[in-house]
């Protein structure tokens, strides 16, 4: 027989204990003012434990991200008052940022140059659509050399222009990361100063 009445019955019995019996589980069960029934509570729900929280530290008022200057680029001034270069500083400096890539003494020969321009990195170009970020065709170029930026730029000026252009960038470009902000306004200057520093930098 298809359509048992009994079967139908005992079917909602079950149910209607099934429902029943939710409330004493307490797992299953909010308290009132939310849903009736709810088989995975909501988080939001749940009492928060702040004497078993660890004290919070405010953070200082400066840390504020600054979202104004999101997105447009030069409004740095990088002319700093009192600055200083100190070969020493931008030498750590460019060692800990840069040297990776670009090789300790600026030569484009950093450890992480083989993996840049090998066929499947990351940024080497797409085989079917030619496009670069995707990987197995034509690898991505090479760190370039920094020893000799003011030479091929014709000027300390124009190299120094395209230093601070590069590190003036939020995102990067390409496989170089975007030092806008990781590194300080200052920072940034020593690791310039640095780089075309003809007595202890890359320039000599
Ligand atoms: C992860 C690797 C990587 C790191 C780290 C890196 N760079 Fe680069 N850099 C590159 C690559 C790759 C290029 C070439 C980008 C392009 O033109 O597409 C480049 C380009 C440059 C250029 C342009 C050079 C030219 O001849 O025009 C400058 C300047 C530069 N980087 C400076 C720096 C400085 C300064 C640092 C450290 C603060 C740094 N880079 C960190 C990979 C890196």
């Amino acid at each position: 027989m298809k359509n048992n009445p009994l079967k139908i019955n005992i079917l909602l019995i079950l149910l209607t204990g099934l429902f029943s019996l939710a409330p004493t589980c307490q797992s299953g069960i909010t308290q009132s003012t939310t849903y009736p029934i709810e088989l995975f509570s909501e988080m939001h729900y749940s009492p928060a434990y702040k004497s078993q929280e660890t004290p919070r530290l405010q953070p200082v008022p400066e840390a504020v991200v600054n979202i104004d200057s999101i997105g447009t680029e030069n409004q740095y001034d990088m002319t700093i008052e009192d600055f200083k270069y100190n070969h020493e500083l931008g030498k750590d400096l460019y060692r800990v940022n840069c040297s990776f890539c670009h090789g300790n003494e600026g030569l484009g020969d950093g450890p992480a140059k083989e993996y840049i321009i090998s066929e499947n990195s990351y940024y080497s170009t797409n085989k079917v659509d030619g496009l670069p970020g995707s990987g197995s065709g034509t690898p991505y170029i090479s760190p370039p050399q920094l020893n000799d930026i003011e030479g091929r730029y014709g000027n300390r000026d124009s190299a120094y222009n395209r230093i601070y252009q590069m590190l003036n960038s939020e995102i990067g470009f390409g496989p170089m990361p975007g030092f806008l902000r990781v590194l300080s306004e200052e920072e940034r200057k020593q690791i310039i100063e640095f780089i075309l520093d003809k007595d202890y930098g890359l320039n000599k």
